[in-house]
This record gives structure tokens, sequence and C-alpha cells, in this order.
């Protein structure tokens, strides 16, 4: 079975692709290259030992979106390409409108021409803002999004239920928690541009000594150590839950959108990763504390029992082994 992979060359994508593959889908990867490099596909092909087609382009290029279509007998898609840095977005809005929202509408479009039903969609935990109630459900409101990234997800998931409901379209929405780690090859992982946002590429660039120190945003957090909570689940295992998806989805009947969460069902405080990545690796980072960032939650992290239930899907891999995975792909770097 073809399936599209939109942003298949980056960092949630490529795992991606490796495990469809490895489950015995054909993965057809469209990439503009604009947040990741187009080495990571050999890497791809070192692991699974099979080619990858790939697309070089945007998919907010019509012409290119019929063209793989025309060409490829797609049957599914699983849509990552879209902008994904919070800051950049406040700053630069219309980017992020157009590149996330533009390119799920082309995306829609080519399967819509083509008969293709099946879509599973990236989406983010981001989406709950800082939830009433913890573990969170999917049955949690949405919060007025924090940022314009943040809104793209909410408008996204509108836009699929939208079309769902006037279409054959069959669509699962993935709300990820925070994605770490890297394949255990240490052959694909994350490629932050520039300085880190995210807090466990930080602390992997910290320890490699290309970052002084890492700063800890806050520890006066109604936490148990100050330090604000996250979900954070291994990539690997992240990406197993896109081919559970694709699987859950083909089974359905037509017309179809719903969501689920992705993550471990676990929170850990950003104390708590620091102290379990020196340990795990036995190694020394220097941190500080600093001010909050502004626009973090306090704590969030999955019920995930609704992906267990629907999708037969939960997560192996620990904290531990994930900041392992983390160190010796920034090792490779
Ligand atoms: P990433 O930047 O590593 O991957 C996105 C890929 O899409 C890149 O290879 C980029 O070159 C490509 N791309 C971007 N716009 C494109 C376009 N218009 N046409 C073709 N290719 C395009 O990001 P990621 O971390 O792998 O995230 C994948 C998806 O998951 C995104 O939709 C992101 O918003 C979502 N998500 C990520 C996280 C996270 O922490 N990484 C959390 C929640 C949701
Ligand atoms: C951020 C985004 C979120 C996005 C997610 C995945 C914000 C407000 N939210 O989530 O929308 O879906 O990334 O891309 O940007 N931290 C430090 N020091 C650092 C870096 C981070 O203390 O140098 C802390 C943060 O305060 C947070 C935790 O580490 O408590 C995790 O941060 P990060 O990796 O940026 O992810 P999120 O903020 O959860």
């Amino acid at each position: 079975m073809n399936i599209l992979v939109t942003g298949g060359a980056g960092y949630i994508g490529s795992h991606v692709t490796v495990e469809l593959i490895e489950s015995g889908y054909t993965p057809v990867v469209v990439d503009n290259f604009s947040n990741s490099e187009k080495f990571i596909l050999n890497r791809i092909e070192k692991i699974t030992g099979k080619s990858v087609k790939l697309y070089e382009g945007d998919c907010r290029d019509r012409k290119l979106m019929d063209s793989i279509f025309s060409n490829e007998a797609i049957q599914g898609a699983i849509h990552f390409a879209a902008s994904k840095a919070v800051g950049e977005s406040v700053s630069n809005p219309v980017l992020y409108y157009d590149n996330n929202i533009n390119s799920l509408i082309c995306v829609l479009e080519a399967m819509s021409n083509y008969d293709v039903q099946n879509l599973v969609f990236s989406s983010s935990c981001t989406v709950y803002g800082q939830p009433d109630f913890l573990p969170v459900t999917e049955t949690s409101p949405i919060k007025k999004a924090e940022s314009p990234y943040g809104n793209t997800k909410q408008i996204c998931e509108e836009i699929i239920q939208d079309t769902s409901k006037s279409s054959a379209l069959k669509s699962l929405a993935l709300r990820y928690f925070n994605p770490i780690g890297a394949h255990p090859s240490s052959l694909i992982g994350e490629l932050p541009i520039g300085i880190p946002n995210n807090l466990v590429p930080f602390i992997t660039q910290a320890a490699a000594g290309l970052r002084d120190k890492i700063t800890v945003f806050g520890d006066d957090y109604n936490t148990p150590d100050g330090s604000c909570i996250r979900d954070y689940i291994h990539v690997v295992d992240l990406a197993k839950a896109h081919v559970r998806a694709l699987d859950f989805l083909d089974r359905k009947g037509a017309s179809f959108f719903d969501f689920v969460n992705a993550g471990t069902g676990l929170g850990h405080s950003v104390l708590e990763v620091i102290e379990t990545f020196q340990l795990a690796n036995q190694i020394k980072v220097k941190y500080e504390i600093g001010s909050r960032r502004s626009g973090d939650v306090e704590k969030v992290y999955a019920d995930a029992s609704k992906a267990r239930k629907i999708l037969n899907w939960t997560t192996k891999k620990s904290l531990q082994e994930s900041l392992v995975d983390a160190w010796n792909w920034q090792k490779t770097l």
C-alpha cells in the first residue's frame, strides 16, 4: 500500500517512514527540505534496506501534488509537513497560517480528486492549553491557542472534521505530547536548526559542549520540584502509533474523524529530565534556574487510554531509554 508521507524527511516523519517500511507499507515522501536534510533519506534506506521514493517540493504546489497522486497510486496519507517553531509563529504568523493550513488544504484536495480516504494528521497537545484536569483526556475542552502555531493545529483539526462530514474522508488526528529521542541505530534523529527551542535537544547540545548551560524556565510552579511537567514520548513509540492509526482507518467505514492523545501517560519535570539524562548517560550537564518562559503551561500529561483502546497501542520505551538514544544521536552530529 503506497502511503504519502508529507514532511517525511523531518524528525517524526523520518521515523514514521522507517516504521511504515518495516510494517510492509510503501512510503512516498514529499518534502521541501525547509527544516530537514536530504541525507536523512539515505539513512532511512540504510536502516531499512529499501529505497524510498522522494518528491522534492512543496505540499502547497497543486501541480506537484497532482503528479504524485497520478503517478503513485496513493492509498493513504500521513501529513506532517508544517512549520513548528512556536516563537517564530508569533513573530511571523502569516508564514504559519500559510504553510500549515494551505499544505493541509492541498493534501485534502488531492486526496479528494483521487478518491483517497485515509489521513493521519499530526496534531499537538498544545490544543489543550493548561487543562483543568490531569491526566488530560480527549474530552477536555480545547483552550484558546497561545500562539499562531497552536492555532493552526486547532484550525487544521476543524478543517479535517468539516471535510469528513461532507466527503468520504476518514481521518485520525494524533495529538502528540513531547516527542524526544532518536532511532536506536543513531542514523536518524532531530536536527534542530540554530539554537534549539525544545528541552531535550538543548540538553544534548549542552552535554556536547555546544551550549554553555541549560536554563530551567522556572522553579516556582505548583509542581513537586517547582519545574514544569510534560509527557515525554520516544519518537519510535510515537512513529508506531501512526502505523496503527493507518490500520485503524483502513478498518473504518467511510467518513470519520476523531482525535487521540499520543503520549505515555507519565509526567516528568524539567529537573527530573536533566537528572535522568545525567544518570543514564553518566555525563554532567550545567544548568541554572531562570525565569518562566512566556506561554508555558505548568503541567500536562496524557490520559493514554483511548489510544490503547482504539489503536491497541502503548508506549514501550522509558524516559531513560529516550535520553540515551537522544545522546547517542547527538554524538554522531
Ligand atoms: P520537522 O520540522 O522536523 O518536520 C517537518 C518536515 O516538513 C520537514 O522535513 C520540513 O522540511 C517539511 N515541510 C515543512 N513545510 C513543508 C511544505 N510546505 N511542503 C513540504 N515539506 C514541508 O517537524 P517534526 O518535529 O517532525 O513535526 C512533524 C509534525 O508534527 C508537524 O506538523 C508538527 O507541527 C507536529 N508536531 C511536532 C511536535 C514536536 O515536538 N516535534 C509536537 C507536536 C506536533
Ligand atoms: C513546545 C511548544 C508546543 C509544541 C512542543 C513541541 C511552547 C510554549 N510550546 O512545547 O506548542 O507542540 O514544543 O514542539 O513553546 N525548557 C526549559 N529550558 C529550555 C527548554 C525548555 O526549562 O531550554 C522547559 C520548558 O519550560 C517546558 C519543558 O522544558 O517546561 C519542555 O519544553 P519544550 O521542549 O520547549 O516543549 P513544550 O514547551 O512542552
